[in-house]
């Protein structure tokens, strides 16, 4: 342990707990496994640890997103017990000087509008939970949010990379570093907007970008296709028209789905039939890639040595409309077993390949998504800058 370190008493460390919960279910633990080595390692040098994330998208306080129902898998995964602090204010800090616990985890830190805003105030009050700070949250150190950015002010020389955050930086460093081609980037999921953002990066550095998932979505209603009601945002239209048009200009070919399976509704899965992409009926939405798709996606994953992906290829948590993602991890996972190098990231990416005893089969994992493809843009992430390691070298 380094030596600023050796005299603190109680460690802060920023996790990245944004585990997928469906009807209060916690569905994969990955994430919260990933945080154990840091943890441990304070805990063997006798230190309090104070843990702090967010989870989800709430707007204000909703008991639906309580990082409370966290407690118990993570009293099993250390087997100590927890002491939940359900409010983040300068009155609370007192608690945590409880002798019973060596652990303690705050509430949800997107309950505080301050985080998102990265308000200095509200990093002020979180500052005075720890003597020191540690970020070991690679999946959110992409945003600009007061527990990764504005925080470290109220740490100076003593602010640190966790043992995940370092090990998951120095991984995609040497990645950033070989330029290993033909080179593939896999994206799906939902968070359009801002991923789309992130791909203009890869114009001209990889060789293919396939588009899957609930990205397809504005891109196919942009080039005049029927999408019914699959998931769709009418401001994404301008951003994905001005990508296309970079694109256009690029080396890199964009790829998208030809074909999907659409449902008429999601809970009931009924009217399931694989239809032209760009032909949905009204009332129908798509939730997977089709079999076509499936042949071209991987046709294009085969023909790769360096293969990126984030973002499931439809509703994958429900079994019915997770063929096309079980499809890319396996074909992802046999050119890995040829000699190409992979890389997956995101939670929901992780729990879903997990679910398929996979996670260990890709040549890496990182816990964040939206971060990995951020890194590729820009190393300096607004949560990675002048930390430490905490590990004399
Ligand atoms: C993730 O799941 O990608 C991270 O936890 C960040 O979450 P966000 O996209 O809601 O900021």
């Amino acid at each position: 342990m380094v030596k600023s370190l050796q005299l603190c008493k109680n460690v802060l460390i920023r996790v990245d707990y944004n585990v997928p919960i469906q009807n209060d279910i916690i569905l994969d633990l990955n994430r919260i496994e990933a945080s154990l080595p840091t943890i441990k390692y304070f805990l063997k040098h006798n230190k309090k640890i104070i843990l702090m994330s967010h989870l989800g998208r709430p707007k204000g306080f909703d008991k639906k997103y309580s990082l409370e129902k966290l407690i118990k898998p993570l009293e099993k995964l250390l087997g100590l017990k927890v002491l939940f602090i359900p409010t983040i204010t300068l009155e609370s800090v007192s608690l945590i000087t409880n002798k019973s616990y060596s652990i303690v985890l705050l509430e949800n830190l997107r309950f505080y509008p301050g985080e998102k805003t990265n308000e200095t105030e509200f990093a002020r009050v979180l500052s005075n939970y720890g003597d020191v700070y540690v970020n070991d949250a690679f999946g959110v150190s992409h945003r600009n949010h007061a527990s990764v950015s504005a925080i470290t002010q109220f740490f100076e020389n003593k602010k640190y990379k966790g043992i995940l955050l370092e090990s998951e930086l120095g991984e995609l460093n040497k990645l950033k570093q070989n330029k290993i081609s033909p080179y593939t980037i896999i994206v799906g999921g939902s968070k359009i907007g801002s991923k789309i953002h992130m791909l203009q990066s890869f114009l001209d550095v990889a060789d293919n970008i396939i588009i899957g998932g609930g990205m397809a979505f504005p891109f196919i209603k942009y080039l005049g296709g029927d999408i019914g009601s699959s998931i769709f945002q009418q401001q994404e239209l301008v951003i994905v028209e001005e990508f296309l048009k970079q694109a256009k200009q690029s080396k890199t070919k964009i790829i998208l789905p030809i074909d999907c399976l659409i449902t008429n509704n999601i809970k009931e899965k009924t009217g399931q039939k694989h239809i032209d992409i760009m032909k949905i009926p009204q009332n129908y939405m798509g939730v997977d890639i089709g079999l076509k798709t499936i042949d071209l996606f991987c046709n294009v994953i085969r023909s790769s040595k360096l293969i990126m992906w984030n973002g499931p290829m439809g509703i994958s948590e429900i079994n019915d409309f997770s063929n096309g993602t079980k499809q890319i991890a396996e074909t992802i996972v046999e050119e890995t077993n040829q000699g190409s190098y992979s890389l997956l990231g995101g939670g929901d990416t992780i729990s879903e390949i997990s679910k398929w005893g996979l996670k260990n089969k890709f040549s890496s994992i990182s816990t964040g998504g939206g971060a990995m493809l951020e890194f590729f843009k820009n190393e300096n992430l607004p949560g990675t800058k002048d930390l430490d390691s905490i590990i004399e070298v």
